[in-house]
C-alpha cells in the first residue's frame, strides 16, 4: 500500500526518536481549533448534556476521593446496561486506552508480536499496536469498486495468508468511515478464523450502540471466549471529553485487562467517573437523538447529493457515512481548496487509507438548523466541481 501524508502509518514496533505520527490528527486538530462554521466532520453525536441540572447546582461530593472511597465502580454500571457479569468488565479512558488493555489481555504470547489490523480504519486503531511493540499487518475490508459506499466485505484471502503469523486481530465492526455494520457472515467468519488460529480478536465498538434495538447490534464479545468488545461514552453519547470507556470479555480476559490497566494507568480519573455516574441513567436519550437526527437531517443530505449527481445509499443506522466525489477529484484538495472557501469541514477518505482518495465522510449528528445551513454551503462546494 502506498504511503500518504494523511493516512495511517503502518509498520513495525515503534519507540524513541522515530515515533510514528497520527497524520490524521495533526491535520485535523488545528482545523478544529481554528473553528469552523459548518462542521460536518464530527462522527460523534452533538448532544447538549445539561450538567447544571444533572449536578443539581451542587459541587460533586467526593470527586477527589482516594481509591479506597470510590463509591462508583463503572463496572457495575456497564455490566447492568450490557447484561453481562460484573467480572467480565474493565474500565479505561476511552476506547483509545481500552484498546491497549484489550490487546495486551488477549494476544497469544506464543505467537510472533504481529497484529493483523483491518484497514481502512481510524489511524489510532490502525497504529496503536506498534506502540506496544507489535508489527501491524493490514488486511482489507474495503470498497468493491469506486462507487461502493458500504457495507464493505472482508478480503478473506488477505487475512488467511497472515493469520498463522499474528498474535491477535483488531477490527472495527461498525466501520469508520462507511458507518455500516460488518455483514453477519463476515463477523462470524472473523470470529471463527481467530478461534481456529488460537488468537484473540479485539473489536472497537465505539459506534455500535447506535444500532441498539436493531438486527445490527452484535457485540463481538458474544462470538466466543477469544473475543473482546471495547466501547466508550464518546461517540453515541456525545461524552468524548469524559474519556470513559470499557472492555467486555470473559472473566479471564477481564482479569488480564484489569492487570494491564494497573500496569499502564493505575487508577481511573475520579471526576470523569462521577460525571459518568450522573449521565448514566439518561444514556438512552442521546440514542433517541441519533434516530431523530437521521430522520431530520439525512433527507437534506440525500437531496444535495442527488442534485449533484452523486448516487448514495446511507448506512441503516448511525450519524455518518461516506461517498465518492465526482471521478478524478481528490478529497484532500476538495476539503482544503473548495470547502474552506465556505468555512465547511468534511473528512477526506485519505485519513483512513491512501486508497480512499476520492471519498469524503460526512456526519449528520448536529442539530437541524445548523445542519441545514451546512447543507446549503455543501451544495455550493459540490456545484464548484461541475
Ligand atoms: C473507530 C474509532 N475508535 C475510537 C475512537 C476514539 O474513541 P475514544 O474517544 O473512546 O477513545 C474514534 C474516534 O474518532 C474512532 O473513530
Amino acid at each position: 500500500m502506498d504511503e500518504h501524508p494523511l493516512s495511517p502509518n503502518l509498520g513495525g514496533a515503534s519507540g524513541g526518536g522515530d515515533f510514528p505520527s497520527i497524520n490524521y490528527l495533526e491535520w485535523y486538530e488545528p482545523r478544529l481549533q481554528q473553528g469552523v462554521t459548518h462542521d460536518l466532520s464530527q462522527s460523534g453525536l452533538q448532544y447538549p448534556w445539561d450538567w447544571e441540572s444533572l449536578v443539581e447546582g451542587k459541587m460533586l461530593d467526593g470527586y477527589s476521593d482516594l481509591i479506597s472511597k470510590i463509591e462508583f465502580d463503572p463496572r457495575t454500571f456497564v455490566a447492568d446496561r450490557e447484561q453481562v457479569d460484573y467480572s467480565q468488565v474493565v474500565g479505561g479512558h476511552g476506547v483509545s486506552q481500552c484498546l491497549l488493555f484489550a490487546l495486551l489481555a488477549v494476544m497469544n504470547d506464543n505467537k510472533p508480536r504481529k497484529v493483523a489490523v483491518e484497514v481502512p480504519s481510524y489511524a489510532p486503531v490502525s497504529q496503536f499496536a506498534r506502540a506496544l511493540g507489535c508489527e501491524v499487518i493490514p488486511f482489507t475490508r474495503g470498497p468493491a469498486n469506486s462507487s461502493d459506499c458500504g457495507p464493505w466485505k472482508i478480503c478473506r484471502s488477505e487475512l488467511e495468508e497472515i493469520i498463522d503469523n499474528v498474535c491477535a486481530v483488531v477490527t472495527t465492526p461498525l466501520q469508520n468511515p462507511t458507518g455500516w455494520m460488518m455483514d453477519a457472515d463476515d463477523q462470524q467468519w472473523l470470529a471463527n478464523i481467530c478461534r481456529k488460529a488460537g488468537i484473540g480478536l479485539v473489536s472497537d465498538e465505539v459506534y455500535l450502540d447506535s444500532t441498539k434495538g436493531t438486527e445490527y447490534y452484535r457485540p463481538m464479545h458474544r462470538f466466543g471466549p477469544h473475543c473482546v468488545s471495547v466501547n466508550s461514552l464518546t461517540k453515541c453519547y456525545g461524552l468524548g471529553n469524559l474519556r470513559v470507556g470499557w472492555i467486555i470479555g470473559t472473566k479471564e480476559i477481564a482479569v488480564n485487562a484489569f492487570r494491564a490497566m494497573h500496569n499502564l494507568q493505575g487508577s481511573l480519573a475520579m471526576p470523569s467517573l462521577h460525571l459518568a455516574k450522573l449521565a448514566w441513567p439518561h444514556l438512552d436519550t442521546p440514542l433517541e437523538y441519533i434516530k431523530q437526527r437521521r430522520a431530520e437531517n439525512l433527507p437534506l443530505l440525500q437531496e444535495v447529493l442527488s442534485n449533484n449527481g452523486i448516487e448514495w445509499s446511507p448506512p441503516p443506522t448511525g450519524i455518518f457515512g461516506c461517498f465518492p466525489l465526482p471521478e478524478g477529484i481528490d478529497s484532500q484538495w476538495f476539503v482544503e481548496e473548495i470547502c474552506s472557501k465556505y468555512d465547511l469541514l468534511v473528512i477526506p477518505g485519505l485519513m483512513f487509507s491512501p486508497e480512499l482518495s476520492n471519498l469524503v465522510r460526512v456526519a449528520w449528528g448536529s442539530e437541524l438548523s445548523q445542519f441545514s445551513a451546512a447543507m446549503e454551503a455543501f451544495n455550493h462546494c459540490l456545484q464548484e466541481l461541475k
